[in-house]
């Protein structure tokens, strides 16, 4: 068969398929412990549900504008002057199928062959991927647990070269859950205007922040910045709508129009009753919002506290999101029922086959020493699941 090569190359999104063998194993009766998950265990609030249904019987079931509905799009203008200083037209705005497909159309329409993306790592595995899509090349800089998973803005710097086109910012981040502060990406935004390069500023995880960190979209900062910024957001993690398949992006209207005329041709509107859904969440009340954070947050600083507790192993507490990433590197050579552990694959295999518990290897963020264990699942899995990771450490060799 002559398939693709391009499309070949492409390696599947382990964190889905590592989520997808645990419910396999649950769906045969094991009881496993999953904290693969990349959405919120919560259901989706009922003003949204109710505004879904009020979709289907006012018949609101046909083609959309490509882009989205001028409601929903003036919604989302809506929140980005109240949330985050910013301000568009809603000819600036376009609606996709997640924010994952928001992301694959801006590297379709900014890169051409060749062009560098500058990739903070630890990363969401799928940015690498949708850059090689769009022919474009992933350039890692590389952060470290001490400075907060954060490269610094001299470590962006030092990374540019002459086909550096864009750089993606994602704050709060998968899988770190680090936060950048006001001062350091007003500093980044120096270097990108100076350097004209294109931020990808991913703020999918903006709601859910704990402590005293508080969000900042760099293109607020000045018109510079806000021309050369896509802001890129969704439904899926603040409103738990991951299925509905809503995600959108503010940015200059050339870039807009092009992203519009290639989603006319791959995938039209996005679905007309989500769309709708959407419309009611981003008008509606935050009470929701808040009472989840709350328990993400409750999460956090009971799964941090415990893995601290650990022998062997650590954590940093993470500022957002809802993952933490545990720190696995002094168990690399340990032996357990005759397998050895050599990195983050083999301990997150080892895991689930011996006390069923499944994690994301750190491999598929770049980042091999660690884990990602996700806490959108309930307190009592939480508790179940640590309490086995503790025995599985205390059965090493
Ligand atoms: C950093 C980041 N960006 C974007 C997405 C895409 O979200 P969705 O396509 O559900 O809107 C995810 C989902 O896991 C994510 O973690």
């Amino acid at each position: 068969m002559k398939l693709s090569l391009k499309s070949s190359a492409i390696t599947p999104s382990l964190t889905l398929s590592i989520d997808a063998k645990a419910k396999q194993m649950s769906s045969e009766g094991i009881d496993v412990v999953g904290f693969g998950a990349g959405e919120p265990d919560f259901g989706t609030p009922e003003f949204i549900l109710n505004a879904a249904k009020e979709a289907i019987d006012k018949g609101l079931t046909k083609y959309t504008p490509v882009s989205g509905t001028l409601q929903l799009k003036q919604a989302i203008c809506r929140k980005f002057e109240q949330d985050n200083y910013l301000f568009y037209e809603s000819n600036q705005i376009i609606v996709s199928n997640g924010a994952k497909h928001s992301l694959y159309n801006i590297f379709q329409a900014i890169l051409n062959t060749e062009d560098e993306v500058l990739i903070p790592s630890p990363y969401w595995l799928s940015y690498p991927e949708m850059v090689r899509m769009a022919d474009g090349i992933p350039v890692f800089i590389n952060s470290k647990e001490c400075n907060d998973f954060k490269p610094s803005p001299e470590d962006i710097a030092k990374s540019i070269t002459k086909r550096t086109k864009a750089l993606i910012i994602n704050s709060p981040n998968n899988p770190t859950g680090s936060v950048y502060n006001e001062t350091e990406l007003r500093k980044i935004a120096g270097i990108a205007v100076a350097n004209n390069l294109f931020v990808i500023s991913d703020e999918i995880y903006e709601e859910l922040i704990y402590d005293d960190a508080t969000h900042h979209s760099i293109a607020s900062f000045n018109k510079d910045i806000y021309d050369l910024t896509i802001t890129v957001n969704g439904m899926s993690k603040s409103y738990a709508m991951t299925g509905w398949r809503i995600g959108y992006v503010a940015a200059k209207r050339e870039i807009i129009d092009i992203m519009t005329n290639i989603q006319s041709h791959s995938t039209s509107n996005p679905n007309s009753i989500a769309q709708y859904a959407a419309c009611a969440a981003l008008n509606g009340t935050k009470e929701e919002v808040c009472k989840m954070r709350s328990e993400f947050g409750a999460r956090r600083d009971y799964m941090v506290e415990r893995i601290n507790k650990m022998s062997l192993v650590s954590c940093a507490a993470p500022k957002g999101a809802f993952y933490v990433m545990m720190n696995i590197g002094q168990l690399f050579g340990k032996v357990i029922n005759g397998v050895k552990i050599t990195d983050s694959l083999t301990f997150s295999e080892v895991l689930l086959n011996t006390v069923n518990v499944a994690v994301v290897p750190g491999i598929v963020f770049g980042a091999e020493e660690y884990v990602r264990l996700s806490y959108a699942t309930s307190l009592k899995n939480i508790t179940k699941g640590l309490d086995r990771i503790t025995s599985f450490i205390e059965q090493l060799d």
